[in-house]
């Protein structure tokens, strides 16, 4: 399938019930997260991870822990955990030093920059790196859906989970890892509903919050 983005975004919708039999392979889904993970990222250290649950022994384990997300676990082909990485910061050398050899960016900008940035990061609260983390994270996460959407599979995002519990489960580090949230994945066997949006007007300002007196104290 090829999608314009207009009609990726118009046709993805939260999609409850999946037909079962339906399963991905793992090639196809390695090339829609890695597609995803072009998202942008702060300082481009790219602090997603993914958990692809997808066998029957995995999807069991986390069963009593996803609240009343139970049909999409069991009828989905995948539960993907999309995860934020709170270490990332010291990924920096190894991103940047991938970029020099790349060609992307002279060894002296990686110098400069590596430097700066450790000396910024390092005055940061473990709140703001977390955040920033959780933050780069969901944009992949909204990439992944609507590339999924390109392959013809339809999704939900689930932040509705017990998360420790589910850390705990499928055996990822909680001390390093955040989860952001699960998306199901699968090829859905109705129409999903419909759901409203906000009015344009009701939501942006121009220049200011209080323009209009929509956004202001
Ligand atoms: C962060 C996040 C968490 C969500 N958690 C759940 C969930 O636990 N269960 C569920 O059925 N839908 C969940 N949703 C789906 C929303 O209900 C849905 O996106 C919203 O109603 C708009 O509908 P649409 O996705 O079909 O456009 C979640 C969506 C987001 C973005």
């Amino acid at each position: 399938m090829s999608l314009s983005l207009k009609e990726a975004i118009a046709m993805r919708k939260s999609v409850k019930e999946f037909d079962p039999n339906v399963k991905i392979p793992h090639e196809e889904m390695l090339e829609m997260i890695k597609l995803a993970a072009e998202a942008p990222s702060s300082v481009n250290l790219q602090p997603w991870r993914f958990v692809v649950v997808e066998s029957d022994e995995a999807k069991a384990s986390i069963k009593d822990l996803v609240r009343f997300n139970t049909r999409q676990l069991e009828t989905s082909a995948a539960f993907i955990l999309v995860l934020s990485d709170n270490q990332h910061i010291h990924d920096m050398e190894k991103v940047y030093g991938k970029s020099v050899e790349l060609g992307y960016m002279p060894q002296e900008v990686m110098t400069t920059n590596v430097a700066a940035l450790k000396d910024a990061l390092s005055q940061a609260p473990e709140s703001y790196i977390r955040m920033q983390g959780m933050m780069d994270a969901n944009l992949a996460a909204m990439q992944l859906m609507l590339i999924a959407k390109d392959h013809g599979y339809d999704t939900n995002p689930i932040g509705g989970f017990e998360r420790d519990e589910v850390m705990d489960a499928l055996r990822i580090n909680k001390e390093r890892y955040i989860p952001v949230m699960f998306i199901a994945i699968g090829k859905g066997t109705k129409a999903p509903h419909d759901s409203s949006r906000h009015e344009i007007e009701e939501i942006v300002a121009f220049n200011s919050g209080d323009a209009e007196g929509k956004i202001g104290k």
